[in-house]
């Protein structure tokens, strides 16, 4: 421990001469909590690498603060990690804080100013790296926030569980089980806070609405011929495909004029076409040729309705066409945002509380959370970050320090507040605070 404690200040030092720090920054660099994340940035857990490392330094921080770690690894290198907090009435329904622990892949040859995983500071004051804002910071945010309020010695009346999963970068289908398993019933869940994104204003952003994914795969078939002949492009399957293509396009253009007069997510569809591989050789016409597509649904929308709009241009493309759905994730529910919703009105006492004005968002993913939902959790997503750009997955990936240690306060004003309401306040049911999507009726 005293090792431990000495070369962590080592590097802290060596740390702070390296960096040309501003000097209302030197106060963030040697703190534990940075520190914390800055170790756990370091460990790669992209989905090629082994996660054990990380599991085992979950282990190390659930051990510091004496909470029970439980791991679950249902398949391979899938791990689903617990922390458990308990509350003094264990009769009550819990609240459940969820997380990622893998990230999306990272290369420094990207033209990252930093190698990914390094964890810098750099001159602004702003920690650098892959999971520093999808989503290692809010699984530390979660740890530091319970830490603080019980080495404090608050009260939690309900116990809070952090679930941390590895599925953000695969299909979610681990996640989807683990919500119907009995561990998970035996938890008994009222209310849920999982990931979301920073906001670039003083302004908090609650994430109540998850879209609908739809990966949709399209096959074309056509008359395979030499590249030296010039067939008609219509009996050609990449004729067909291309034809498909415009109809996207031209629906594509009506949701983008959408998006530029709204700014909630929920309001138009998402959808990119997103490659395909059909190259045989170079003077053959390929006589089959798959194209995928990635849609994220407007919440005025049925999925059905999606559907048989995506068929249609298939039918009218004309030639020899299929349509089927690689992913489909429902978001069947959504989380009620009024006076009726108990946990709503408990967060919006801490954020009034900590007088910073929030807002209510429809987010532009499915993640864990529309699982929990679906499962019939009512749930929020909330990622406590202000005044920071939107840079989840991308290249220089990076977090202020500044608004990284005031989510932590912000988290711990939402988990004091609702881990402390009352029995009679919150009923039985919790599916009561949700509503049904209107992309499922
Ligand atoms: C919390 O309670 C413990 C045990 O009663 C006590 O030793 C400790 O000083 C308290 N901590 C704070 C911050 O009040
Ligand atoms: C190919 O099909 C499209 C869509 O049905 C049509 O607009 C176009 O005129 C056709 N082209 C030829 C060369 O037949
Ligand atoms: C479409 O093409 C596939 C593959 O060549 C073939 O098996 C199928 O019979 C064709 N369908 C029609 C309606 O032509």
């Amino acid at each position: 421990m005293l090792k431990d404690i000495k070369i962590l200040l080592w590097f802290c030092v060596v740390h702070v001469l390296y960096i040309k720090a501003s000097p209302s920054c030197q106060k963030y660099l040697c703190t534990p909590e940075v520190e914390r994340l800055r170790d756990y940035i370091n460990i790669r857990t992209t989905k090629d690498r082994n996660l054990s490392p990380a599991v085992d330094y979950l282990k190390r921080l659930g051990a510091a603060q004496g909470v029970e770690v439980t791991v679950f690894e249902n398949k391979p290198n899938k791990p689903l990690v617990i922390f458990k907090w308990p509350g003094q009435d264990p009769t009550l329904s819990s609240i459940a804080l969820l997380s990622y622990i893998d990230v999306n892949f990272a290369c420094y040859e990207d033209g990252w100013t930093y190698p990914p995983f390094s964890g810098q500071i750099n001159d602004n004051c702003e920690i650098e790296g892959r999971g520093t804002q999808s989503q290692k910071s809010l699984s530390l945010q979660h740890y530091e926030a319970l830490s603080r309020l019980t080495n404090n010695n608050k009260t939690l009346l309900r116990t809070v569980y952090m679930i941390l999963t590895s599925d953000q970068t695969t299909p979610r289908d681990d996640v989807e089980v683990f919500f119907k398993s009995k561990t998970f019933e035996d938890m008994n869940v009222g209310f849920g806070l999982g990931v979301g994104g920073p906001s670039p204003q003083r302004e908090i952003y609650l994430y109540n609405k998850f879209n609908t994914k739809y990966v949709i795969r399209v096959d074309c078939y056509g008359q395979s011929t030499s590249s030296a002949f010039l067939a008609n492009i219509n009996s050609t399957a990449l004729g067909v495909c291309e034809n498909f293509y415009n109809y996207y396009n031209e629906y594509r253009n009506e949701q983008y004029r959408l998006s530029l007069r709204s700014n909630d997510f929920g309001d138009y569809t998402v959808i990119n076409f997103v490659g395909g591989k059909n190259l045989v050789e170079y003077n053959v016409v390929p006589a089959h040729v798959t194209v995928y597509y990635s849609a994220y649904l407007a919440f005025d929308i049925s999925f059905d309705d999606f559907v048989k709009m995506v068929r249609g241009w298939a039918s009218a493309a004309g030639g020899n066409i299929t349509i089927s759905s690689v992913v489909k994730e429902k978001g069947i529910y959504y989380t009620k945002t009024d006076n009726s919703n108990p946990y709503y009105v408990a967060l919006q006492e801490a954020f009034d509380e900590l007088d910073i004005s929030f807002r209510v968002r429809a987010s532009a993913t499915t993640s864990d959370t529309t699982y929990l939902v679906n499962a019939g959790v009512p749930a929020f997503g909330l990622f406590p970050v202000l005044n920071t750009p939107l840079l989840v997955n991308s290249v220089n990936e990076r977090l202020p320090l500044r608004s990284y240690l005031e989510g932590i306060r912000i988290m711990e004003a939402a988990i004091s507040r609702l881990a402390n309401l009352a029995g009679d306040k919150t009923g039985n049911d919790p599916r009561k605070y949700l509503l049904v999507s209107q992309s499922h009726k």
